[in-house]
């Protein structure tokens, strides 16, 4: 007799997207398999795929470090179209905005053969609370190659939302969700919310790509990592993401999370205590 499907499979599920997303299904009574590499599954070792994969009806993909290094594109398109094989009917893919490398990770996923929804991604707000920019935000100051243009930062509390409705209700196969926070910032306006929601002071400094680079370096931040948040600083965030998108909206009938609401919120959780 077939076994029956009945797992959903959530890849980064502990991640800032994935564990949010593991709560909620499993709040609903979803059977979830947590995707990290102690499941195992690793991205760079497909041998490990098959087993993440057996019983598995839906499927979140967040690939790692980020689809833009070199090699993601086919590594996904692979994924998915195992998944498809081995019967997964849906996939959920968490995307970035503007970068063509995940534009071309999401077309493999769309011709993997199952049903499929594109979550696409501007910056995460959480990357203040919960990554890179949390040290800064812990010491006072936050020094980045970020001028004047401002990004609608989302909230993952919104791409968790999003994500665990394509997972698991009807209507959004096919659909491309472009996903922001309702207004843009300059990182230099994100920080004084953040310094108003905490009460102590913030300060925001304007460094050159370089010397941003060689600190990452020195304060022991893995090479790979320093090269990827260096070419996003500096490909991104020039201008072509500023727009606020209507993907919550339209993906879950109402508006995203502002900024401000984020900040008030992480603050008094005591992340940034
Ligand atoms: N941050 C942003 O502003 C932003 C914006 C748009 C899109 N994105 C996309 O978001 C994705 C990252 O998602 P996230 O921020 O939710 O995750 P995250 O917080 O960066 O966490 C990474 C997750 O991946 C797992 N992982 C690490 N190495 C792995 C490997 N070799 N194979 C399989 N899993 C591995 C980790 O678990 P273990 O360590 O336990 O394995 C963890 O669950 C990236 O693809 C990035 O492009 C990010």
């Amino acid at each position: 007799m077939p076994v029956m499907s009945t797992y959903t499979l959530v890849l980064g599920g502990t991640g800032k997207t994935g564990r949010r997303i593991v709560a909620r299904l499993q709040a609903q009574g979803v059977e979830v398999r947590v995707g990290s590499r102690s499941l195992p599954f690793d991205w760079y070792d497909a041998t490990t795929w098959p087993g993440a994969l057996e019983d598995v009806e839906t499927a979140y993909i967040s690939y790692f470090p980020d689809l833009v290094v070199e090699g993601a594109p086919e590594r996904v398109g692979a994924f998915a179209r195992l998944a498809a094989s081995k019967g997964v009917r849906r996939l959920v893919l968490l995307s970035g905005r503007g970068e063509a490398e995940a534009q071309r990770a999401e077309q493999e996923v769309i011709a993997a053969g199952t049903e499929w929804t594109v979550v696409r991604c501007s910056w995460f707000a959480q990357n203040f609370s919960e990554a890179f920019l949390l040290d800064g935000v812990l010491a006072g100051e936050i020094a980045l190659p970020a001028g004047d243009v401002p990004e609608p930062f989302v909230d993952a509390e919104d791409i968790a939302d999003v994500a665990t409705a394509a997972l698991t209700q009807d209507g959004h196969h096919g659909e491309i969700y472009e996903l922001t926070g309702p207004r843009a910032l300059r990182f230099e306006e994100a920080a004084a919310e953040i310094a108003a929601a905490i009460g102590r002071e913030l300060r925001f400094v304007s460094v050159p790509g370089e010397a941003f680079h060689a600190g990452m370096l020195s304060a022991g931040v893995p090479e790979d990592e320093a090269v990827l948040v260096s070419w996003l600083f500096r490909e991104v965030l020039d201008g072509r993401n500023v727009e606020p998108q209507d993907g919550v909206r339209r993906a879950l009938g109402r508006a995203p999370r502002d900024f401000g609401e984020y900040a008030r919120v992480t603050a008094a959780s005591g992340a940034w205590a």
